[in-house]
């Protein structure tokens, strides 16, 4: 069935020049860019993006990553759009992401942490509905 999720292309993606590689796959797989837009985080935003995230361990490195440069936010829309993303990107680790993903062919892995891993693409409906709430309102 037809589903929207949100999909950040993350500093590190921007800063290299990656967002055109990216958004071609997206689209190549047939998926419908509904909302496109070039920002910049604030802690208040993220801290409700990466809410489930408060008060792990990745979770201060990974607020300041996401704060060290713009990032280019898109609702996506698709047949089974929320897991098919997930499956374009990879898994989150870029050094051991599978070629072929977004993280496995464009990932680095020197001296890189793992929240560097180019794109988020939301999980479920529920996070999907919830974070285009925080990203586009
Ligand atoms: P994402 O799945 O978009 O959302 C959570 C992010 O936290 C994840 O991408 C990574 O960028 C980052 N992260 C950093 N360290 C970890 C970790 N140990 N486990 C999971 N996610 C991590």
């Amino acid at each position: 069935s037809t589903e929207r999720t949100l999909v950040l292309i993350k500093p590190d993606g921007v800063e290299r020049r990656l967002t055109g590689a990216i958004l071609a796959r997206i689209e190549a797989k047939g998926y419908t860019v509904a909302e496109l837009k070039k920002t910049e985080a604030t802690r208040a935003i993220l801290e409700e993006h990466y809410e489930e995230h408060q008060g792990k361990p990745f979770y201060e490195p990974l607020v300041e990553f996401m704060l060290s440069g713009p990032v280019v936010a898109a609702v996506l829309e698709g047949n089974r759009v929320i897991e098919g993303f997930r499956s374009l990107a990879g898994t989150t680790d870029p050094t051991t992401a599978a070629p072929g993903t977004i993280r496995g062919d464009f990932g680095r892995d020197w001296g890189t942490a793992v929240q560097q891993n180019l794109v988020h693409g939301s999980d479920s409906p529920e996070s999907a509905a919830r974070e285009i709430g925080i990203w586009f309102s």
